[in-house]
Parts: structure tokens; C-alpha cells; sequence
């Protein structure tokens, strides 16, 4: 039977997904894995009645834009109270010691550096997860945590039907180097550290992006009325065996002296793990004893957490370079002298913008202190002005360009200076190329940052529109381009002809014109003829482009010189309409969604809105079940449909998030 195939399939993926994510100990090959998905994919597509949100295929996410709902906590979400020394640690101590008035254990864990997350399971399903918010209410960003693979979607074992688990989504360190590296090569701000990069990745509207950031998490504290076990350790084991992610440096410590070597022993360890940690949290461990001890209106009495020394080295500051990046925005650099910090040599720190450097009363030849807290770029965070035995020059910010010498600009409202000679700055322009033939833009194998240095300094390339005028003959006469390449490069410029419109608009590189606005702006006017006369008004009307992208828009086309080298970009056979196939798709955006319409609405009919649903590929379907995706709710949505929403954790969605779901979507089509 098809049912059971299908169930087997999610079994089976749910098992590996355990062994590889939570166990690290994968039992199948990624290509078998894939296949069984895809198995699964196919028999779901097929089979739509059989739709369950908490499919192993549901960890993919969605195209689907969506706003949060947002949701109150059962239990308030508190903080913990800090302290910084083993002082306070031993205070702490002696008043739970004072309060208890009897023997006690403490639990060490560490202290996990992300983002916090509180997870309802009902049933051992899933049904919700909420951010940490203002602690009394949080965004339900469920559709987004069901993309993180070591967050269990079914629980096994013997779990309370109804209880709440919370923890720390991370970044890992590896996935946020990459991402960062990533963002550099495209201008896009740098995330500072991964707990930044994992909380803006989990209010990402669009979850298939979350899922593309390979995120972790740790699970440390189970609420609920009927745990396992009145002791912390004990629960947090059990938690383990239902499915859960929960860290092995957990230690239950009978002294205070255990306490210290705890903390001791992870705060050289720690630099090992692939995750980021910013101390230790000491816990009682017994639940009745948490219990008699209670809460301060921030935090619990019961626990506390013992914050690790940022990494901190003493250096001199020899000199402040400036460099220049594609969009001309000028970056200052502090050139220091080597000094060791967390393992590794450091020579430079960024100084960010004038404003900092101000800030810092920074001189050259100062004795400057460098951290490294969690951030991978090291940072200046003050000046030893005590051994500032010689005032050097102060630190000005530049007036010019050091490249081309254009006067450089700063912008109302924004903190760095660029410099405005975009079409004449060597590495502005060198910038804009690798951009242009970026694997996100038109994807030019064979021309890396090297290649198009070597032709930018012998004069065959002069700007982005020249790539398609490049001869054989030209490239096979430099020294280290070799014929092989040569026709590489051929190839790859013949090859981008395809790329559609939206990339090559991207590819441009225009001013805040990342991939997705150049998706909308692609889907919204079609063609680059349109988009050449479009008007600001005409621009600030296209869903997501506000005042500063349609600015820069017409500022770009305004100039003659983008009019000329999009011209002879037509001329080299380019994309530079939307492909009919574009023009014609059809919404797909609530493909295997099953949605239930209650209530009366004020923007459409109900008829129009089922018409909708049935569009863009949903389904519209009239009693709530545990296979109801959503509901579609007006005002006055029936006391019986609500109540059983809210016991299946079925999500209510307004007119106005559910129009946005299925506009938006055109300009998700790849
Ligand atoms: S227990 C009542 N355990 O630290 C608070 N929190 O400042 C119970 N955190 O919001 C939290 N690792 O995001 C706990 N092992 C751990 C933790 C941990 C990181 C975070 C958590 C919390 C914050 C408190």
C-alpha cells in the first residue's frame, strides 16, 4: 500500500537524519539518502492526502514568504544571572547552600552561544516553535526549525505527551565562515559572529534559505508537567533517548571544587568544538530543590552562568590602511604588530568606519587592545593610553580615494565613505568583473579574481561588457594564460548566454540589487527595456523595493556609460527578458498544502480565495485535521475550528499573510 510505503520512507529518513545529526554517526551514504528522499518527495507529490508537516521532506523548506505569528510562552522565557570571577561562582554556592539547608547537586554544561529556542512536542510531534522575543511572547517560527536537521520532528521512546523543551540554535563555525566568505565575494554585510548569523537566519521569511544554512542545536531544559525524573541530568538524558540533541560535557558535580574544574578543563576545550560557547551554566540538579529556591523576576535562583574572559592581547598600531571594494565603500585597517590571540597571529584588526577610529581616540604608534570575543575579524576595543609615553599622528580618516584619488563621499545616514569614481577606480571596477562573473551571476568558469587582474592590467578588459569581446588570439599572447584556459574561458563566456534574465540583472552589480530584488525586479517589469524607463514611483510600487533600491535603480540607468555597455551586452546575445516560460508559470507556491477556509473576509470572496488556493496549487479542503497545513482565517472564524487548530497546533494565517504568500511567489520561480 501506498500509505505504508510512504511511512516506511519517513521512518526509515527519520532514523538516518538521528544517526548522522544528533549521534553523528551516519549509517547510510548522502547519495542513498538523497535518493530515498527523493523516493518520498515523489510518492508525497502523488499522493497529497497522505501530506504530513512533519515529513522528513518538510526539512527543506519552502519558497513561501511568512510572516511570524507571534505567540506567548507558557512558561516566561528568563534570563540567567552573570558573573565573571570564582568568587561570585562560590557566592552563588553558599546561598543556594544557605537556602536549601541540605545536601545538593549542581550540574555543569556549557554555556552555548546562539540563539534560544523553546519547542512544544505534543504527542512526540512537534507542533510549535517560538523565539525567546521579550520572554513573555515570541515569533512562531516553526516552518524555519523544521529545516534544522538535528531538531527532532518525532520523538521515540517513552516522552510526556505534552511538554516543552528549550536550547541554542547555532551556527556552526565552519557553515559561518563560509557564509561569511560568501557574502564578502557578493558585498553584503558580514555577519559579526554566528550567534548573529543563526538569529537572523532563523527570522528568514523564506525557510529554504534556513535550510541552506545548515544550522545546529543543543537542547538543556525540559518543561512540563510530567517529566521523567525529579533530577535535571536524569531528564536531560531521557531527552537524549527521545531523539534530542543534548551535549555530553554536562557533568553532575557534588563540590564546588568540581565546579572550578569544570569550568577550568572547557575554557582551553572549548576552542575545539565546532560551535561557539561563551561559558558555563551551573544548575541544582534536583527539580523539587529548583522549585523551593524559585525565581527573581529575570531569573532563576536555582542556576547561574560563569561568562569566559574574551580572548584580549596588547599590541601596537603601526600604521591604518584603507581598502577599496566594488561598491566603493572604503574599509580602514589597522596594521598592528604581530601578536598571538586564541591560537592564531594577528597582524591586522578591522577598524569598521571614521566614527570608530573617532571614538577610539586612536593614535599611530598607540598600545591598542585586541579581542577576539566571538567575532572571527579581531577588533580594536580600546587604547592602553597609560603607556602613551609619545602622542603620534592622530588617525584621520581619509579625504581621497588611495587608489584613484577621487574625494571620497559619505552618505546621509550611513557610516561609511565611499569613493564615487565607480567607473575609473582599478578596484571598483576590477570588482564589479568578478562579480559579473560570479557563480551567482553569470557564472564564468575559468575567469577567477586572478585571470581578470592579469587582463585588466593588460588592457583587455576594461569593464564587465568587454568579456564577450575577448579573442582567442588577445588571451593566448599573455604569459601565464594558456591556450587550454583560453578556450575555457570561450566556453564559459558562450555558455552564460543562457543565464537567465534575473541573474544577468543581478550580475550587473547595481547598488542594493542582490539576488532576490533582482528576482523581483525581473518578474515585476520583465524586460530590461522596461526596467531601463521604469520610474521611481513605478519601482517603489514592486512589492519588497523600497526608496533606497529604486534610488539606485534610476541612478543607474540614467548614466549613458550602463546604457552603452547593456547594449553591447544585448549585442553579444544575452538574456535580457524573462523567459516565456517565466511569463506563463503558474503559482505553485501551495503545492501540497491543504488549507481550510473559516470565517468572512473582507478582500475577496470565499470563492475567490478557494479559486486562489486551488492556483497557485493548494488544496482547499473543509474540516481541520491533523493534515490541515493552515487555515485561512477571516473575522468571526467558527469556536469549533479554532479550538481543534488550536490542539492540532494548526497555524491561523489572515487575508492580508495568506495574499502575501501567493504574490510574492512569482518572483520565487527559478
Ligand atoms: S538554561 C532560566 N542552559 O543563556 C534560563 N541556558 O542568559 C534557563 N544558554 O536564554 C536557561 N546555554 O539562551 C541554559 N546550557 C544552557 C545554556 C543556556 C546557553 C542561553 C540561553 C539563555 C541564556 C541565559
Amino acid at each position: 500500500m501506498i500509505k505504508t510505503q510512504i511511512e516506511t520512507l519517513r521512518r526509515e529518513l527519520e532514523q538516518c537524519n538521528y544517526n548522522y545529526y544528533v549521534l553523528s554517526a551516519p549509517t547510510i551514504c548522502d547519495l542513498e539518502f538523497d535518493a530515498k528522499l527523493s523516493q518520498l518527495q515523489k510518492l508525497e507529490e502523488e499522493n497529497p492526502d497522505f501530506f504530513d508537516p512533519n515529513s522528513p521532506t518538510q526539512r527543506v523548506g519552502s519558497d513561501v514568504n511568512t510572516s511570524f505569528n507571534q505567540v506567548a510562552h507558557v512558561y516566561p522565557m528568563l534570563s540567567l544571572s552573570n558573573s565573571y570571577s570564582e568568587t561570585e561562582v562560590t557566592e552563588f554556592y553558599d546561598r543556594v547552600a544557605r537556602t536549601l539547608n541540605d545536601d545538593f547537586e549542581l550540574v555543569c554544561e556549557l554555556k552555548y552561544d546562539g540563539t534560544s529556542i523553546s519547542l512544544t512536542y505534543q504527542d512526540g510531534v512537534l507542533i510549535r516553535a517560538v523565539t525567546r522575543g521579550d520572554g513573555e511572547k515570541g515569533d512562531d517560527v516553526t516552518a524555519n526549525v523544521k529545516t534544522i536537521r538535528s531538531i527532532p520532528l518525532r520523538l521515540h521512546g517513552n516522552f510526556p505527551a505534552l511538554f516543552e523543551i528549550r536550547g541554542e540554535i547555532l551556527m556552526p563555525w565552519s557553515v559561518f565562515e563560509d557564509l561569511n566568505r560568501e557574502r564578502e565575494a557578493q558585498e553584503e554585510q558580514l555577519f559579526a559572529n554566528p550567534r548573529n548569523a543563526a538569529s537572523g537566519t532563523l527570522k528568514q521569511q523564506n525557510s529554504s534559505v534556513v535550510a541552506s544554512r545548515k544550522l545546529d542545536a543543543y537542547l538543556y531544559y525540559l518543561l512540563g508537567d510530567n517529566l521523567p525524573s525529579n533530577s535535571h541530568s536524569e531528564n536531560l538524558l531521557a531527552a537524549h533517548r527521545w531523539g534530542f540533541k543534548v551535549s555530553d560535557a554536562t557533568k553532575v558535580c557534588k563540590t564546588i571544587e568540581e565546579v572550578f574544574e569544570f569550568i577550568k578543563y572547557w575554557d582551553i576545550e572549548r576552542k575545539n568544538l565546532p560551535v561557539a560557547t561563551d561559558g558555563i551554566v551551573i544548575k541544582v540538579n534536583a527539580l523539587s530543590q529548583q522549585r523551593s529556591l524559585g525565581f527573581t523576576a529575570k531569573s532563576p535562583r536555582w542556576a547561574i552562568a560563569y561568562k569566559f574572559q574574551a580572548e584580549k592581547a596588547v599590541t601596537r598600531l603601526n600604521s591604518v590602511s584603507y581598502q577599496v571594494g566594488r561598491t566603493g565603500a572604503v574599509t580602514p585597517v589597522a596594521n598592528l604588530d604581530a601578536v598571538q590571540l586564541s591560537g592564531t597571529t594577528v597582524r591586522r584588526a578591522s577598524l569598521h568606519n571614521s566614527d570608530i577610529i573617532a571614538a577610539l581616540d586612536l593614535h599611530i604608534g598607540d598600545m591598542v587592545f585586541v579581542e577576539k570575543g566571538g567575532e572571527i575579524i579581531p577588533k580594536i576595543t580600546a587604547v592602553d593610553k597609560e603607556v602613551r609615553f609619545m602622542l603620534g599622528d592622530k588617525v584621520q580618516f581619509i579625504k581621497n580615494c588611495p587608489e584613484c584619488g577621487a574625494a571620497l563621499i559619505r552618505y546621509e545616514g550611513e557610516a561609511a565613505h565611499y569613493c564615487p569614481n565607480e567607473n575609473a577606480c582599478p578596484p571598483q571596477i576590477k570588482g564589479k568583473m568578478e562579480h559579473f562573473v560570479s557563480r551567482k551571476g553569470m557564472n564564468i568558469d575559468g575567469l577567477g579574481s586572478e585571470t581578470i587582474n592579469l587582463l585588466f592590467q593588460n588592457e583587455l578588459l576594461k569593464n564587465y561588457s568587454d568579456i564577450y569581446s575577448l579573442k582567442i588570439s588577445d588571451l593566448v599572447q599573455l604569459d601565464r594564460l594558456g591556450e587550454k584556459s583560453a578556450y575555457n574561458i570561450q566556453a564559459g563566456c558562450e555558455k552564460s548566454k543562457s543565464i537567465p534574465f534575473e541573474r544577468v540583472l543581478f550580475a550587473l552589480g547595481i547598488r542594493f540589487v542582490g539576488e532576490t530584488i533582482a528576482k523581483k525586479l525581473a518578474f515585476a517589469l520583465k524586460n530590461i527595456e522596461a526596467l531601463e524607463k521604469a520610474s521611481f514611483d513605478e519601482l517603489i510600487a514592486v512589492d519588497e523595493i523600497g526608496e533606497r533600491i529604486a534610488q539606485s535603480v534610476v541612478l543607474y540607468f540614467s548614466d549613458p556609460i550602463n546604457i552603452e555597455r547593456i547594449n553591447s551586452l544585448k549585442v553579444a546575445g544575452l538574456q535580457m527578458s524573462l523567459s516565456e516560460e517565466k511569463l506563463q508559470a503558474r503559482g505553485n507556491s501551495l503545492t501540497g498544502l491543504s488549507i481550510v477556509i473559516s470565517g468572512t473576509f473582507s478582500q475577496h470572496s470565499r470563492d475567490e480565495y478557494k479559486a486562489m488556493i486551488e492556483q497557485h496549487g493548494g488544496k482547499n479542503i473543509g474540516s481541520v485535521s491533523s493534515k490541515t497545513s493552515y487555515i485561512l482565517a477571516g473575522e468571526n472564524i467558527g469556536p469549533e475550528k479554532l479550538k481543534k487548530a488550536e490542539k492540532l497546533g494548526v497555524v491561523l494565517l489572515d487575508e492580508k499573510t495568506f495574499l502575501s504568500m501567493i504574490v510574492t511567489e512569482t518572483a520565487n520561480v527559478e
